[in-house]
């Protein structure tokens, strides 16, 4: 069943814990033009990564909730600690179809590994949760998966420090053990971590495969919205429209630059508690 227009002109609602979701919405944009696109970062209560799974669950609720009130037709789970701790409540929850970016980077990985030993690094919450564990043994029982917390990078990406030698050392720090699993794919399990591409790229050199969480969350909400026959039949260039929750600090100008993403003027918006739809 075809949905009518002014349905499938209703935005796909992205969220993330603060503005690294960004990365998902760059690959949105390029993938998926036409389409209308509100994104919802939570900087008041960034970041979920080192939060109990309760108050990541509550949080979500309570984002996403803000997005279905704006007519959201979909909602894209543009943060990896979110999809880790709180897909299933979401899903169980919510009335629209939901995307997170765990099983879309699992099932990447498990597509690049040739030799079945998989990387996966994120916040201490994603890492701990296993969620990434068990998204890939879903898929392949055949694999072997090391996983790593990593909780430095996510500082140092805010601070823009893409290109220096102690985000350089940290990699290595970080890194140095799953290298010496044998691993030849990364999965960069954290919304920040494309923006470090280059780094992890000249470090690891090209033996190991990175498997980007954001590209393949996008190429997975085309899908749905082909499935669900939610996709726009509209010719025209889709809007962004950005807001917070609490006002941007120096990461929204680091990311504005390494993604090249317009983001117009950018909203503010109190924390609905306790609506969900
Ligand atoms: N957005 C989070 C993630 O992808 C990173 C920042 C945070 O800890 O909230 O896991």
């Amino acid at each position: 069943m075809r949905h009518g227009d002014a349905s499938v002109r209703r935005p796909i609602g992205v969220f993330d814990s603060g503005i690294g979701g960004l990365t998902v919405v760059s690959a949105l944009r390029s993938l998926l033009p036409n389409e209308n696109i509100n994104y919802l970062g939570d900087t008041a209560r960034v970041p979920y990564g080192g939060k109990s799974q309760p108050t990541v669950e509550r949080y979500s609720l309570e984002i996403a909730a803000m997005l279905l009130a704006e007519n959201a037709k979909t909602i894209v789970v543009a943060c990896n600690t979110a999809s880790a701790l709180a897909l299933p409540r979401l899903q169980e929850t919510l009335s629209v179809p939901i995307m997170g970016v765990v099983f879309p980077g699992a099932q990447a990985a498990v597509s690049a590994t040739r030799n079945g030993c998989i990387g996966v690094i994120g916040t201490r919450a994603t890492i701990n949760s296993g969620a990434y564990e068990r998204a890939i043994r879903s898929i392949s029982t055949e694999v072997r998966v090391t996983s790593h917390a990593c909780p430095l990078l996510v500082p140092l990406i805010e601070e823009g420090w893409l290109n220096d030698d102690i985000t350089d050392q940290m990699i290595h720090h970080y890194l140095d053990p799953l290298l010496s699993e044998g691993i030849d794919t990364l999965v960069l399990g954290c919304t920040h971590y494309p923006l470090l591409r280059p780094a992890f790229a000249r470090i690891l050199g090209p033996e190991i495969s990175l498997v980007d969480s954001a590209q393949n969350c996008a190429s997975a909400v085309r899908d749905l919205l082909l499935r669900e026959n939610l996709q726009t039949s509209s010719n025209t260039d889709g809007v962004l429209e950005v807001a917070l929750t609490d006002p941007p600090d120096n990461f929204l100008q680091v990311a504005r630059d390494a993604l090249q993403l317009d983001v117009g003027e950018i909203q503010l918006r109190e924390v609905a508690h306790g609506t969900v739809k």
